[in-house]
């Protein structure tokens, strides 16, 4: 059995898209700090993440973010044990300025440092808030990138059992934001004029793709509002935003909700968890809860602060790689897609 306890204090780093993020991890569960810098003023002019200015912004801002994590709390860089950095999937343009920069950080000093799945980071941010969540359980990640379900049966042990086919939930959020004419992020502005529209006023397509129960797929359901906002322009009618929106919002949150509970019960797990950018969403989060209870489950969703990309859950999850020697060399390269076998 493995004696030691982990490192004390990890400092993570997370650049996978348009977030420049560190934080400062104590014993694997106490956040210290958790700095994320934004870029999405600079890309919402262009409706979506520009990958070239992604990594330039990255390389402007990660020493500064760095330095306020390690200042926020209060502790010096002599003091960090060791360097969790998010690895992929992700632009793979700012990944290497993560990368880079935690691996010029941990050789020169000679900390360890260990890279970390960005996916599995967003599964295990619950343990940073809400008590109580124990394995196995079933975690639904939904971002502007990814729409996964996975069986989770401890701190490194992550089973993909669906996935999207096509685009993620956060980019079809997105894409209809951009057909709507709304700005980018789509996500937290559909949501919003949801509140005031009818989610049954347009019926859009849920796909349940029968032979393959746990994938997801959102490129009809944008199609079917494309061609709803299409046929309105032409009959010279206004659009109805907000139940556009309400139908939309729907159509996804009905869909992760229905295969999630289904891969739960599929996989015997009595926790779920919802984690990812998505998760923010409030009618998810209240249909998830509703639905959970009525099947006798457990709901834990993070904090908002960790819903969305953050460095203090790649700590949290390059805490338990360092544990058990998961260690990074300085020949370790970025990759941009999971490979699922
Ligand atoms: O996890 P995240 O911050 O970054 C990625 O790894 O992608 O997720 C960003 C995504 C965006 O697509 C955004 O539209 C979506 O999360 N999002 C939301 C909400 N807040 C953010 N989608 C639906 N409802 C929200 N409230
Ligand atoms: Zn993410």
């Amino acid at each position: 059995m493995n004696s030691y306890r982990g490192p004390r204090f990890v400092l993570g780093i997370e650049t996978s898209c348009d977030e420049t993020c560190a934080a400062v991890l104590l014993n694997g569960k106490d956040v210290l700090s958790n700095i994320v810098s934004s870029q999405i003023e600079v890309h919402a002019e262009f409706g979506g993440i520009v990958p070239e200015i992604a990594s330039r912004k990255h390389i402007e801002a990660i020493n500064i973010v760095v330095k306020n994590a390690l200042k926020e709390a209060n502790v010096d860089f002599k003091q960090i044990d060791a360097v969790a950095v998010t690895q992929g999937p992700g632009l793979v343009g700012s990944l290497v300025v993560g990368l880079s920069y935690a691996k010029a950080c941990a050789f020169s000093s000679g900390k360890k440092i260990t890279g970390v799945n960005h996916v599995h980071a967003h599964l295990l941010a619950p343990f940073l808030s809400k008590k109580g969540l124990t394995f196995p359980f079933t975690g639904l990640v939904v971002s502007g990138g990814h729409t996964s379900i996975y069986y989770v049966s401890d701190y490194l042990s992550f089973k993909p059992i669906g996935r999207t086919r096509d685009d993620a939930a956060g980019e079809a959020f997105d894409k209809v934001a951009k057909i709507l004419g709304l700005p980018y992020p789509g996500g937290p502005v559909i949501s919003r004029l949801s509140i005031e529209g009818d989610k049954d006023s347009f019926k859009f397509p849920r796909a349940m793709l029968p032979d393959t129960p746990f994938d997801f797929s959102f490129s009809g359901l944008k199609t079917a509002v494309l061609q709803t906002v299409k046929r309105l322009e032409k009959e010279k009618a206004s659009i109805p935003l907000n139940d556009i929106c309400a139908s939309f919002q729907e159509a996804v949150v009905e869909v992760l909700v229905k295969k999630t509970i289904m891969a739960a019960k599929e996989y015997g797990c009595k926790n779920v968890v919802i984690s990812g950018g998505v998760s923010a969403n409030k009618r998810l989060r209240e249909l998830m809860e509703k639905t959970c209870e009525a099947e006798g489950l457990e709901l834990f969703c993070p904090d908002l602060s960790f819903c969305t990309d953050n460095a203090a859950m790649v700590a949290l999850c390059g805490f338990y790689q360092i544990k058990e020697g998961i260690l990074l060399g300085p020949e370790a390269d970025v990759y941009s897609r999971i490979i699922y076998s």
